[in-house]
Parts: structure tokens; C-alpha cells; sequence
């Protein structure tokens, strides 16, 4: 995964066009710089697993493994704005407005966006109808339904009412593009509809899990460990999973969460190895 998203270099594959990227350099070494920052890239390796639980060759799956990447890249760069959580440091880097700048930082993240939609449209596998399947997953995760609408929420403190609001903000946030990356996975080998509802219900424990531990982690992790500044959800007064349940409800609801996905994966035929080890990984992370 770390290879090919490293080998995007976001130049137009018509030769006739190649004069249109001069002068884009700068541009594109923003968007490198966040994208190749050493994620953990569960998005695209859930992606690859899912497609492989089912039979298929990982390698078919690559280029929207690699689209949800880009997303997730781009929602990083705009959630650390000094507009929304004004953070410093990404992934163990400085982050992309402190390096080059709010304009660039912005724009980055909207062709990330874009970049995402054109990988699938150039170089994913299926023929039209399963093209057209994954970008309507990866357009519903990302937009008002999704994370944008869930990054919306919280910034307006939209789950403070009630632990239900505020596990609504979660998984639009942050569990729909992570649902999206199961269901992505879906779409070279369709499964019938009862296994297909089994892995999106995995899919949305598994997405609302992230979060649960995500919050959990900006009180209990080290910066080192995060290659992200803690204790800043406090610092903020925002809403998050720890202020709402305290730390201990907090690790209870996200060892339901795993013990609902991993009932889930028990119910799906197939080899789903992967996916239980990333569903651990999910539940016992610490970076
Ligand atoms: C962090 O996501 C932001 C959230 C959606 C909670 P990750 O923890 O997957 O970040 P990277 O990709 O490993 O940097
Ligand atoms: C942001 O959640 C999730 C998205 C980027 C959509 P957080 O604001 O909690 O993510 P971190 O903690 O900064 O990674
Ligand atoms: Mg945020
Ligand atoms: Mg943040
Ligand atoms: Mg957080």
C-alpha cells in the first residue's frame, strides 16, 4: 500500500496535457508531504482485506484502497486548520498549513479529494458498474451524511445531549469512511444480501470503534506514540466519548463496541483472519 500510494505522483496520464502540472510543484509536495507521513492505513488495508475475505486478489482492490487513503489525508489536513482544531503536528510532522501554508493546506486537501475520485475513475478494475458503486460509497461517506456533515457536527458541539447524539457525530465523522472502506471492498465480488448486511454492520461497529478508541487516546496515549498533540479534545472542551462517559466508560463502551464487531465477523463465511486482526488492532491500539 505504502509503495503505491508512493508512486502517485498526480500527473495527467494524457501526454498532450503535461504542460498543466507546471508550476503545480509546490502543490504537490503539500499533499505529499501528509500523505506520505507514515499513516497506519487502515482504511486501505481493511479495504484490501475485505476484498480478500471474499476470494479476491488484493491487488485488484489497490487504486481505491489507495482513493480512501487520499480522503482520509485530505480530512486530516482540513481537520488540523487553525478554523477547526488548529493542531501542529501530524503524524509525526509538522502539519501541511504549518509547512506550506492555510491556502496550500486547503487546497491539498481539495485535490486529494479529487485525486481520490480520478484513481478510481483511471485505474480501478470491474468495468463502469463497479466504478460507479465504489464512488457512491466514497462520496456518501465523505459528504453531509458523512464525514464533512460529522466534522460539521463536531465542531458546533452537536452531541452534547445525549451519549446517542454524540455516538451519531462519531459515525459520520469518522466510522463513514471507514464503513466505506468494507464496503469498497464488496464491490468486485458482491456477496448475497444477508453476508452483505453482516459486513456492513461489522463495518459500522468497527467505524464507531476507531473513534471510541481515538478519543480514548488523546487522554491516555503519548504524543510519541500518536505522532499527534494530546489532551487537545480536553484543552478544547470538546465532546468526545472520555468527557462524556469518563475514561473508564469510555474503554467499557469500546470493549462492547469490539466484542459486537468481532460477533459480527463470526457470522460472515469466508476467510476473515485479516479482518479479526484488524479489528483487534483497531480495539488495542496505541498509536
Ligand atoms: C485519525 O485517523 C483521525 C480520525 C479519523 C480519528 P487515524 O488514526 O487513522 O490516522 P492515521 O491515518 O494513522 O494518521
Ligand atoms: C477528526 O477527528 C476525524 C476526521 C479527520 C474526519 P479528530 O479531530 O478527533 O481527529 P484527530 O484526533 O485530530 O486525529
Ligand atoms: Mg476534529
Ligand atoms: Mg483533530
Ligand atoms: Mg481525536
Amino acid at each position: 500500500m505504502d509503495d503505491y500510494l508512493a508512486a502517485l505522483d498526480f500527473a495527467s496520464t494524457d501526454p498532450r496535457d503535461a504542460a498543466d502540472a507546471e508550476g503545480t510543484e509546490g502543490l504537490v509536495d503539500a499533499m505529499r508531504h501528509s500523505l506520505l507521513a507514515g499513516g497506519k492505513r487502515i482504511r486501505p488495508v481493511l479495504c484490501l482485506a475485505t476484498a480478500a475475505s471474499l476470494g479476491e486478489p488484493a491487488e485488484r482492490m489497490l487504486p481505491s484502497a489507495a482513493a480512501l487513503e487520499l480522503i482520509h489525508t485530505y480530512s486530516l489536513i482540513h481537520d488540523d486548520l487553525p478554523a477547526m482544531d488548529d493542531d501542529d503536528l501530524r503524524r509525526g510532522r509538522p502539519t501541511c498549513h504549518v509547512v506550506y501554508g492555510e491556502d496550500t493546506a486547503i487546497l491539498a486537501g481539495d485535490a486529494l479529494f479529487a485525486e481520490a475520485v480520478r484513481l478510481v475513475c483511471e485505474r480501478q478494475e470491474g468495468g463502469p458498474a463497479v466504478k460507479v458503486r465504489i464512488l457512491a460509497e466514497l462520496s456518501l461517506a465523505t459528504g453531509v451524511t458523512g464525514m464533512v456533515g460529522g466534522q460539521y457536527l463536531d465542531l458546533n458541539d452537536a452531541g452534547r445531549e445525549s451519549p446517542e447524539a454524540l455516538a451519531r457525530v462519531h459515525a459520520l465523522k469518522t466510522g463513514r469512511l471507514m464503513a466505506a472502506a468494507v464496503h469498497c471492498g464488496l464491490a468486485l465480488s458482491p456477496p448475497a444480501p444477508e453476508v452483505d448486511a453482516a459486513y456492513r454492520a461489522f463495518a459500522r461497529e468497527l467505524g464507531l470503534l476507531f473513534q471510541i478508541v481515538d478519543d480514548i487516546l488523546d487522554v491516555a496515549g503519548t504524543e510519541e506514540d500518536l505522532g499527534k498533540a494530546v489532551g487537545a479534545d480536553a484543552r478544547r472542551g470538546k465532546v468526545t466519548y472520555v468527557s462524556l462517559h469518563g475514561l473508564a466508560g469510555a474503554r467499557a463502551l469500546a470493549e462492547q463496541t469490539h466484542g459486537r464487531a468481532r460477533a459480527l465477523l463470526e457470522t460472515i463465511p469466508g476467510d476473515v483472519a485479516e479482518l479479526i486482526d484488524i479489528t483487534d488492532l483497531v480495539y488495542a491500539r496505541d498509536n
